[in-house]
C-alpha cells in the first residue's frame, strides 16, 4: 500500500508498532526456548556449549526479575535482572564502583531475528535498567567483545564500558567479554 506521498504505508505502520513488555510467566518458556534457539544459530548468543536453553534463559531463583517483549501478541525478546555475575565480571565490577556496592547484572537480553532494529532490544534493556535502579542497585552486564550489536546498544543506551574479563566455559573455551556499568545519559 503507497500513499500519495509515495511512502509504503505498511512498512510505516510495521516500524512503529508499539512494542508491549510485561513481566515473564511460566508458560512463556516455550516460545522463549525457541526464540533463544533461533538467536543462537543467528547470533552465537548464548554460546554453542550452552545445550539447555531453557535452563539458560530461565533457571529458577537465578533472576531477581525477568521480562518478555510482545509484538502484535506475539513474544520476540527477554531480559532478566541477575542479583550475581561470573566472578570475573564481578571483579571488574567491584573495582569500577567499589566493593559492596550493590548491583544487579542485566542478563539474558535477546531479540528474535525476525523483529531486529524495531527499539524491541532497547527498550527491554530500558525497563532491566529502571528495575535495578528502583532497586538501589547499579545496572551492570558483560557481553562478548565480538557481538557488535549488543556492544552498539550498551553504549547507545547510556552504559559504559568498565573493563573487560576472561571467563572460561566449559570444554577450555574463554570467552572475552567487554563489562560494563549504566551512567544514564
Ligand atoms: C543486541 C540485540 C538484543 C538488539 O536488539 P534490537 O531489537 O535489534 O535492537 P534495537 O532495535 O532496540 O536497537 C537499539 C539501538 O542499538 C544499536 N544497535 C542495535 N543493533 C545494531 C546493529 N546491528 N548494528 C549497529 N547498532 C545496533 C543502535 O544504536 C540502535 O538504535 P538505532 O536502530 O536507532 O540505530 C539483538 O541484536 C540480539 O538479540 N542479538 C543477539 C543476542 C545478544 O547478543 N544479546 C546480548 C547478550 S549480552
Amino acid at each position: 500500500m503507497t500513499s500519495s506521498h509515495g511512502t509504503d504505508v505498511r512498512r510505516v505502520v510495521v516500524a512503529f508498532a508499539a512494542v508491549q513488555i510485561r513481566p515473564r510467566r511460566d508458560d512463556d518458556l516455550d516460545d522463549l526456548v525457541g526464540i533463544a534457539a533461533a538467536v543462537q544459530a543467528d547470533s552465537g548468543y548464548p554460546h554453542r556449549s550452552v545445550t539447555d536453553l531453557a535452563a539458560f534463559v530461565a533457571r529458577p531463583g537465578a533472576a531477581l526479575a525477568a521480562w518478555v517483549a510482545e509484538d502484535g501478541g506475539e513474544v520476540v525478546g527477554h531480559v532478566a535482572l541477575h542479583p550475581t555475575g561470573s566472578k570475573e565480571m564481578s571483579t571488574v565490577v567491584r573495582a569500577a564502583i567499589g566493593d559492596g556496592v550493590p548491583f544487579g547484572v542485566v542478563s539474558r537480553l535477546f531479540v528474535s531475528p525476525a523483529v531486529r532494529r524495531r527499539g524491541t532490544g532497547r527498550v527491554l534493556l530500558e525497563t532491566c535498567t529502571a528495575d535495578a535502579l528502583a532497586r538501589d542497585l547499579v545496572p551492570v552486564l558483560d557481553v562478548s567483545i565480538h557481538f557488535g550489536p549488543a556492544n552498539a546498544l550498551y553504549r547507545a543506551c547510556g552504559y559504559e564500558p568498565i573493563g573487560t574479563a576472561s571467563v572460561p566455559l566449559r570444554d577450555g573455551i574463554v570467552f572475552e567479554e567487554n563489562v560494563y556499568r549504566f551512567v544514564g545519559g
